[in-house]
C-alpha cells in the first residue's frame, strides 16, 4: 500500500505571520486525514516559524528547494541541514520554475536528491514534460532523460526514500490540468522506468504525486487512479478552504 501524500508548494507567498496564520487555520480542517501525509512548503524564511506551529500536528513540513552542499561559499543558498535545522522532514527538488529560472540539470536534481537522503530528509523529486515537448510526442523521451539522470547511482535503499511528482510543465499555474488518463499514463510509464533501474519492489512502492492545477473540483478523479498516490498542489494550497477541501478528497 502506497501510503499518499498531499503537499502544497506556497511558492514565493506568505510572510511569516500569514504563514503561521494560515496553519493555524489548517491544523483543525486536515486532523481527520491520518490516511495520508500532509505537507507544506513555505518560503525558506517562514520554514522555522511554521515548523514550530504545526508541532504536534499532522502536518509536516518541506523546503522548496536545497543546495547540495554541506556548506561553503554559495550566497542566496540553504544546504540540507539547514533546512533540517528549520524543522523540514521533506524537500522539493527540481521543480519546473526551478529549472527554467535557474537553469537547473538533472545532474544539479541528481546531487541535491543524494544530499538530500543523506541529512534524513524525504526528497519530493519534480519531472515534466514542456507543452512544446508533448506536441512534439517527446514526453516519454524528456520523462526518461529526467528520471535516469536525477537518481542516477542511487542505491536502492536510498530509490526507496524518493517520491517522484509528476508535473507537466503546460499545467502548472495554468488552469489547465492533465486529465487523469494522461496523468495515469505518465505515471505508468515512469514506475516502469523505476521497475528497470530499480526492479518490481520497489517500483511497486514508489509514491508518484501528480501536480499541475489541481482543485478541489479535479483532486477526487485524479486520485480514483491507481497509479497516482498524491498531489503537489500549487495556486489552491494557499488558501485554507480550498486545501482542506484537496486533502479531505472524497476517498472512494
Ligand atoms: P499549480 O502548481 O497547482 O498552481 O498549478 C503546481 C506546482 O507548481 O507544484
Amino acid at each position: 500500500m502506497r501510503r499518499p501524500v498531499l503537499a502544497g508548494n506556497w511558492k514565493m507567498f506568505k510572510t511569516i505571520p500569514e504563514a503561521v496564520d494560515f496553519v493555524e487555520k489548517l491544523k483543525p480542517l486536515v486532523a481527520k486525514a491520518e490516511d495520508c501525509e500532509v505537507v507544506v512548503a513555505p518560503p525558506f524564511t517562514a520554514l522555522s516559524a511554521v515548523a514550530a506551529a504545526v508541532k504536534g500536528s499532522n502536518i509536516q513540513v518541506a523546503s522548496q528547494d536545497m543546495h547540495w552542499e554541506k556548506e561553503g561559499a554559495h550566497t542566496g543558498d540553504v544546504s540540507a541541514a539547514m533546512i533540517l535545522d528549520a524543522g523540514c522532514a521533506y524537500v522539493i527538488i527540481g521543480h519546473s520554475e526551478r529549472r527554467q529560472d535557474h537553469a537547473e540539470t538533472d545532474e544539479n536534481v541528481n546531487r541535491k536528491a543524494k544530499a538530500a537522503l543523506a541529512a534524513g530528509l524525504l526528497p519530493i523529486v519534480c519531472v515534466g514534460e514542456t507543452l512544446a515537448e508533448r506536441e512534439a510526442s517527446r514526453t516519454q523521451e524528456v520523462l526518461e532523460r529526467q528520471f535516469t539522470g536525477g537518481f542516477a547511482g542511487l542505491t536502492p535503499q536510498e530509490f526507496s526514500r524518493i517520491i517522484v511528482a509528476y508535473e507537466p510543465v503546460w499545467a502548472i499555474g495554468t488552469g489547465r490540468t492533465a486529465t487523469p488518463e494522461m496523468a495515469a499514463e505518465s505515471h505508468r510509464y515512469l514506475r516502469g522506468l523505476a521497475h528497470q533501474q530499480f526492479g518490481e519492489g520497489l517500483a511497486v512502492e514508489l509514491r508518484i504525486l501528480y501536480g499541475g492545477s489541481v482543485k478541489p473540483e479535479n483532486v477526487a478523479g485524479l486520485m480514483a487512479q491507481e497509479e497516482i498516490d498524491g498531489a503537489l498542489v500549487g495556486g489552491a494550497s494557499l488558501k485554507a478552504d480550498s486545501y482542506s477541501a484537496i486533502v479531505n478528497y472524497p476517498r472512494k
